[in-house]
């Protein structure tokens, strides 16, 4: 593989990654098809955590990075590249202090404690989205399965949101779109994979899903939603330096997202680790057996 350039990002520098990636494909010339993969290189509080696209160059015209909605998102206002492709409590509380939570991560759908809160003033909506501001918490509200041979009786809601029985919040972290290629199933409770299918096809669905829900948009293309897999399953990560250890890529060590990246004999080790471990865990949706 030819070697990667490598830009540097402070992470509290990135706004938006549209603007960035921008920059960076007119820096080097967009049109270049042999072009070699772009290393993002940005600070984290442990050392340094490098990126790599296997997909060429991080195209700022990938839907991933478009608003495909009705409420201002995007994939990344969410999957934060300099975040490790997820959010964290500090970075979110930044934005919030930025934008007077007006950030359109700071929607009442799906990203206050509570569906619809009342969000008409600052201190309102810094109550109204504490979850996401101290833990970076995403409300998911899953029905109960059908033809479930039990209902939720009763929930435990210290937020008062009162919402009806029918279904249950989880809240949770986004999972970073990074080494997806490594994936054995897709969502913290593995619910978007479906028995017999492909990730790949699972991924696609999920970026149907994400749109629908986090977005409140309409389906996007069938183009699009491949472009946005595509751009996904490109996209490596991995610590490159840490504050204590060091370069992780001397004397022998294979740290940062060379190694992981598809063919690399490093990434057929972890695939086989990531297969032999599982994410799925028990939903409180399911009913006992
Ligand atoms: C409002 C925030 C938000 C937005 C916007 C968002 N996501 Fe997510 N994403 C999440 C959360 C939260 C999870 C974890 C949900 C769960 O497991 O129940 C997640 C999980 C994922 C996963 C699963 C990764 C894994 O390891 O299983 C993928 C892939 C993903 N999102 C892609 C997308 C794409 C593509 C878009 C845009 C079309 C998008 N997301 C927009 C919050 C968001």
């Amino acid at each position: 593989m030819s070697r990667p350039i490598r830009f540097w990002i402070g992470g509290a520098a990135l706004v938006t990654m549209a603007s960035l990636v921008g920059a960076i494909v007119t820096s080097r010339g967009a049109a270049a098809h042999d072009a070699p993969p772009v290393e993002l290189m940005f600070s984290n509080h442990s050392g340094v955590l490098g990126t790599l696209t296997t997909a060429g160059a991080f195209e700022g015209s990938n839907p991933f990075f478009a608003d495909l909605g009705t409420n201002g998102r995007r994939c990344s206002t969410c999957h934060r590249p300099a975040q490790a492709w997820t959010i964290t409590p500090v970075e979110v509380r930044e934005r919030f202090e930025q934008t007077a939570g007006l950030d359109p991560i700071f929607r009442t759908n799906d990203g206050s404690n509570c569906e619809g809160a009342d969000v008409s003033t600052v201190e309102q909506r810094r109550r109204a989205f504490s979850l996401l501001l101290t833990k970076g918490l995403i409300r998911t509200g899953l029905d109960g399965p059908a033809g479930a041979e039990c209902k939720i009786a009763d929930v435990d809601d210290p937020y008062r949101c009162r919402s009806p029985l029918t279904s249950a919040s989880m809240y949770r972290r986004p999972l970073p779109t990074t080494n997806l290629g490594f994936l054995s199933a897709v969502m913290w409770d593995g619910r978007a994979s479906v028995a017999g299918h492909a990730v790949k096809d699972d991924l696609v669905a999920q970026a149907l899903d994400a749109t629908l829900r986090h977005a409140t948009g309409t389906p996007p293309s069938v183009a699009q939603l491949r472009d946005i897999v595509d751009f996904e399953l490109g996209v490596v990560t991995a610590q490159v330096r840490d504050n204590a250890a060091g370069n992780l890529r001397t004397a022998g060590a294979r740290g940062g997202p060379r190694g992981r990246t598809p063919g690399h004999p490093n990434a057929r080790r972890l695939r086989a680790v990531r297969r032999s471990s599982t994410r799925v865990s028990s939903s409180s949706t399911t009913c006992p057996a």
